[in-house]
């Protein structure tokens, strides 16, 4: 990523926890610099390769593989999501975590850990993945916790064909409306790799594009502590925060992560909630809710 027209941003001022050289060494292959701190940057690409055990491919003329129905086994009936909540984060101080690349069987142990701290997050979820673990996603949805496009199997969109960019937002949407009764508004272009025919092709299935304005680099170092320390010194209110549950050792930073940020005042909320009355507008890109804290309506 070089920067320039490929990234579309709706509000600039993104920041991440490393350069955006760093980040850019996973594209670029040039020299990272994870030591240094806050820095402005463009739009982080969120991790360097896809999910753990998926082999990247592009879509072709076929469609998602259903997961076929045991005999004699009903399919389960869609999660009934957790009571909206009436939370204005124009007078709380919000901020949105996210979590990229699940479900996989270990997103137990975050659901676990966010339900106990009375938690809300947005998942982005692989379309393959949420074939394989649609009770994972029901789940998510009944907790409370919003889900997304995080499309078929984590291809970078901005290099596809329109046809193969088409199926990668459309057969995800598919699998998540199966798996939880719920069509996502949301889709979050792995890399942050997006442009204007990715825009548009988001605009056409309603879902705005999501960012992130903190990226503590969790699918890079492996380190609970560090991914702990990245995410409570970066975050600010009304941000959008990116992390792994794909990543053990951010799953481990989590309860440290909730603890020190409730301690400074922070209530958890989905990207929708962090939003609120305010619309999400389908095609346009985000990275934070540019709510009271920035002075904005
Ligand atoms: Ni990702």
């Amino acid at each position: 990523m070089s920067g320039g027209p490929k990234i579309l941003r709706k509000w600039a001022g993104g920041v991440a926890l490393a350069t955006a050289v760093a980040a850019l060494s996973q594209v670029g292959g040039r020299q990272a610099d994870a030591s240094a701190a806050l820095a402005e940057v463009k739009p982080l690409p969120d991790h360097q390769m896809g999910p753990a055990g998926i082999t990247a491919r592009h879509p072709g003329s076929r469609g998602p593989t259903a997961p076929t129905p045991r005999a004699g086994r009903p399919a389960p009936a869609p999660a009934r999501g957790a009571a909206p909540r009436a939370i204005d984060c124009r007078k709380v101080q919000c901020v949105a975590l996210t979590f990229d690349d699940g479900p996989i069987p270990g997103t137990a142990k975050l659901l676990d850990i966010l339900k106990a701290h009375q938690a809300r997050a947005t998942f982005f979820l692989i379309g393959q993945q949420v074939a394989k673990y649609p009770e994972m996603v029901r789940r998510e949805v009944a907790e409370g916790h919003q889900i997304g496009n995080h499309t078929w199997d984590h291809s970078d969109l901005s290099k596809l064909s329109d046809a193969a960019l088409e199926s990668q937002l459309s057969w995800t949407q598919d699998a998540l409306k199966k798996a939880s009764g719920v069509t996502p508004v949301l889709v979050r272009p792995p890399y942050g790799s997006t442009n204007t025919r990715v825009a548009a092709m988001a605009r056409k299935y309603k879902l705005a594009q999501l960012t992130w304005a903190v990226d503590p680099l969790d699918w890079k170092d492996h380190d609970s502590a560090m991914v702990e320390r990245r995410v409570v010194d970066g975050t600010q209110r009304d941000y959008i925060i990116l992390m792994h549950d794909i990543q053990p050792t951010t799953v481990d930073a989590v309860p440290k992560i909730l603890d020190q940020l409730a301690a400074k005042g922070y209530s958890f909320v989905t990207v929708s909630e962090l939003f609120g009355a305010a619309p999400l507008v389908p095609g346009e890109l985000y990275t934070k809710f540019p709510g009271t804290a920035q002075g904005l309506p």
